[in-house]
């Protein structure tokens, strides 16, 4: 048997090291692991003696009805959940400090109360009156809430137990103990029992239980990846400070598409939806200017139309700026490559400024014909036609590949007053009547047809 030891654990992917190292060997970050007391040590001898019950096994054929889904009522939330709430689900939701978790989760508890789920809000970090002072600023005090302020889990799983609710919500994981380990709260052994407790009550009393999560500075939920590999549900509240817009992401869904948005604003009264994405970040677009191109996108289930803002500048430095926000930059990177290596069009010497207009993240390769477009007609001066919308993914060898959903990307566009499309030949579908459709085999002759000779 091996001889018990304290475990160094990596607070970036959960890795358990038998010493302390500056980095991880695992997953490569730096600075990540600490010391932690010894999980509670099994019999150690193996199963030889194997004195478990069996587990009743099933064929795959049964019909049972899946469970119906709760819905919140917030047609943005329900969307991201797949289409509402799966009783029994747990469901991580991460984000910034300040960027609003509590308040949208708050909204929701509000919403499922009212429509007749028994809901529990259990806040670690603020007191219950706080809390009570906002849900009545944002006008849902007269929702059948049930509101607790707590952080010891015992006495959370007790009340839950009890209530057997619908729906609990716990904000935040990190301000949670328990009693059987010996860490302060929020570190990586409390975050990872705390979470593993909640889930398997979610699982064993049908009781959907939300954890809200702080996320670090590199952005993951703070405590070891192992959390989102126990819940069923992971979605991240994301969006720019200065921006009034939200966007609720599903990351990892069991239970319904990932990468589904849901579109929030901001105000004085709260969270508000957003039904028409595109119209909102198309919104700040005004008279056609260098550097601006529309993409015509999918978010999960729906078309949702995003402006590409490129500016390029003459650079004074040796190696001149890349700076992109909202894109992938190694994206952008393989496409600055490919306009310099295939259509002869150098950026060399030239400062790179991408920007997603309205704070949204674009992760599609699908929008790097539009990528490309913002960063020629830059670098050109020169502007795209107001009323058009790009899509198409580029290879390396600079070839225009075809991206899936077309038509849905085409109708969105027109729905918003778009009457031209540029996109890869091979694009399946004839195109919409009433809206020109160019289609380009590739990179250079896109660059010679809309901006002249390459
Ligand atoms: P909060 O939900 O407390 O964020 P989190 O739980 O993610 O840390 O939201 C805090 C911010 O939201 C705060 O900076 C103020 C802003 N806010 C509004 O603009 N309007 C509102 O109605 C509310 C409740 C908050
Ligand atoms: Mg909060």
């Amino acid at each position: 048997m091996a001889k018990p030891v304290n475990a160094f654990t990596c607070t970036a992917c959960g890795a358990t090291h038998r010493k302390w190292a500056g980095k991880c060997d695992a997953c490569g970050a730096w600075n990540t692991i600490i010391e932690e007391a010894p999980l509670s040590q099994g019999p150690g001898r193996g199963l030889g003696t194997l004195k478990g019950k069996p587990v009743p096994l099933s064929g795959l054929a049964t019909q049972d009805a899946p469970p119906p889904r709760a819905q919140s009522g917030i047609a943005e939330l329900d969307r991201v959940l797949g289409g509402g709430l799966v009783p029994g689900s747990a469901i991580l939701v991460g984000g910034d400090p300040g960027i609003g978790k509590s308040t949208l989760l708050l909204q929701a508890a509000a919403a499922f109360a009212r429509s007749g789920q028994q809901a529990i809000y259990i806040s670690g970090e603020e007191a219950s009156a706080q809390v009570r002072m906002r849900a009545q600023r944002l006008g849902l005090g007269d929702a059948p809430v049930r509101l607790g302020a707590e952080t010891a889990l015992r006495d959370i799983l007790t009340t839950l137990d009890a209530e057997r609710p619908d729906v609990a919500i716990i904000d935040s994981i990190q301000t949670l103990w328990s009693d059987q380990i010996e860490a302060a709260p929020g570190s990586v052994s409390q975050v990872r029992a705390t979470a593993h407790e909640l889930v398997t009550f979610a699982k064993r009393r049908g009781t959907a239980v939300i954890l809200v999560g702080h996320v670090t500075k590199e952005g993951q939920i703070a405590g070891p990846r192992v959390v989102e590999h126990m819940v069923d549900t992971v979605l991240y509240f994301e969006g720019e400070r200065g921006h009034q817009f939200r966007i609720l992401r599903a990351h990892k869904n069991r239970f319904g598409p990932a990468d589904e948005i849901g579109v929030f604003e901001m105000t004085g009264g709260g969270l508000s939806e957003v039904a028409n994405p595109s119209a909102l970040f198309l919104s700040e677009r005004g008279e056609p200017s260098p550097g601006s191109a529309v993409f015509a996108g999918i978010e999960g289930t729906r078309p949702v139309l995003t402006e590409v803002q490129a500016l390029v500048a003459p650079s004074t430095l040796a190696s001149p700026r890349r700076t992109v926000v909202g894109l992938d930059s190694g994206r952008v990177s393989t496409i600055l490559a490919v306009l310099e290596a295939r259509c002869a069009i150098p950026f060399a010497g030239l400062d790179v400024f991408l920007n997603v207009a309205g704070g949204m993240r674009v992760a599609e390769p699908a929008a790097d014909l539009a990528i490309a477009a913002a960063l020629l007609s830059a670098r050109e001066d020169t502007s795209l036609p107001a009323d058009c919308v790009l899509f198409g993914e580029i290879s390396l060898s600079g070839a225009l590949r075809p991206v899936s959903q077309a038509e849905n990307r085409l109708k969105e566009a027109q729905k918003l007053g778009f009457s031209r499309a540029i996109l890869p030949s091979a694009t399946k579908g004839e195109g919409l009547a009433g809206m020109r459709i160019d289609r380009t085999p590739d990179l250079t002759s896109f660059v010679g047809d809309t901006f002249g000779a390459g």
